[in-house]
């Protein structure tokens, strides 16, 4: 069973066949009128339950569209209208689901959910977001940054902000990938202890520098997300805004890093907050090709868990 959790258990041959496909299929497309099937159909007579236990712009329509054009059919489940959000087992409703559809994704708030489906289900289990970690949103990075500059291997990647679960999934990339990445942000809001230690024990330790100019210098990505992620608490907002206003991305800073670095926002942003309207808007961002991108990752991530 080919499950895609995560990006550090996921082999380095088959995370860059992944993005080597993405990108062929997203060339593939534009030679094709808007709306029409790929070519390929390698998802016909395939179905796919998308499941969410948590609101959803782009990875609800990024999966359901790509599993269109491969030619495939979706239904997507809300965790609160499942029994599932009513007491029954996560194991149950894996072992049950696999009895109908090929393929599962879902988006749940305790890691421990995702873990229990890939356990329990017969059919490929891929993860849309945990608390933890947002692995198909690095797929889409990973393949952005090479699109524009070519292998990312050894290139520096700056992280300003909340040390959350996209900072993670990026974090496990940077030791597939083999890119350098720094991390800057208040020490309350450091990226959990378990992924720095990840980090050295395979010789590719995390920089943490406190001050986000220094950090940035000769950055050639800086990536920013959300101060208040979808799972902390609401009553956090206005201590993290305090603790994160210093690492706002705005033009100032990204004046520190090199000339033709790129900035990266997973989507949704907070205007203003942790990005200036002006970094988002100007020449530097790709946040919309990150957000097109999605679909075209995660249309190989899909292909290879069904091994198509
Ligand atoms: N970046 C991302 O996962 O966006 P959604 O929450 O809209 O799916
Ligand atoms: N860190 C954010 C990412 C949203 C795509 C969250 O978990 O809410």
């Amino acid at each position: 069973m080919t499950h895609f959790l995560d990006i550090h258990t996921t082999p380095p041959e088959a995370l860059r066949s992944m993005i080597d496909q993405g990108i062929a299929m997203k060339r593939a497309r534009k030679s094709r009128p808007k709306g029409a099937p790929d070519d390929e159909q390698p998802l016909a007579g395939h179905m796919v339950a998308l499941i969410f236990e948590k609101p959803s712009t782009r990875t609800r329509v990024s999966f359901d569209v790509g599993v269109r054009q491969m030619g495939g059919q979706t239904m997507v489940l809300s965790g609160s209208d499942m029994q599932l959000g009513h007491g029954e087992t996560i194991a149950d409703t894996a072992r049950v689901l696999s009895r109908y559809v090929d393929l599962i994704m879902i988006r749940t708030f305790e890691e421990e959910t995702l873990l229990e489906m890939a356990e329990y289900a017969s059919v490929p289990v891929i993860n849309g977001l945990t608390n933890r970690t947002h692995p198909c949103q690095i797929m889409a990075d990973v393949m952005t940054f090479e699109e524009r500059h070519g292998p990312i291997a050894g290139k520096k990647v700056v992280w300003s902000g909340d040390g959350n679960n996209v900072f993670a999934s990026l974090a496990h990339a940077s030791l597939q990938f083999g890119f350098d990445l720094t991390f800057t942000g208040p020490p309350p809001l450091d990226p959990e202890r378990a992924w720095l230690d990840l980090a050295q024990e395979r010789g590719r330790p995390i920089t943490i520098e406190r001050d986000p100019v220094k950090a940035v210098h000769g950055a050639d990505l800086v990536v920013t997300d959300t101060w208040v992620s979808m799972h902390d608490p609401e009553s956090a907002k206005e201590r993290r805004h305090n603790q994160l206003r210093g690492y706002q991305v705005n033009e100032e800073l990204m004046s520190h890093a090199n000339p033709d670095a790129l900035f990266m926002h997973c989507l949704p942003a907070h205007r203003n907050d942790e990005v200036t309207s002006a970094v988002m808007d100007g020449p530097q961002s790709v946040i919309f090709d990150e957000a097109e991108n999605r679909l075209h990752a995660q249309k190989a991530v899909m292909r290879h868990c069904l091994g198509l």
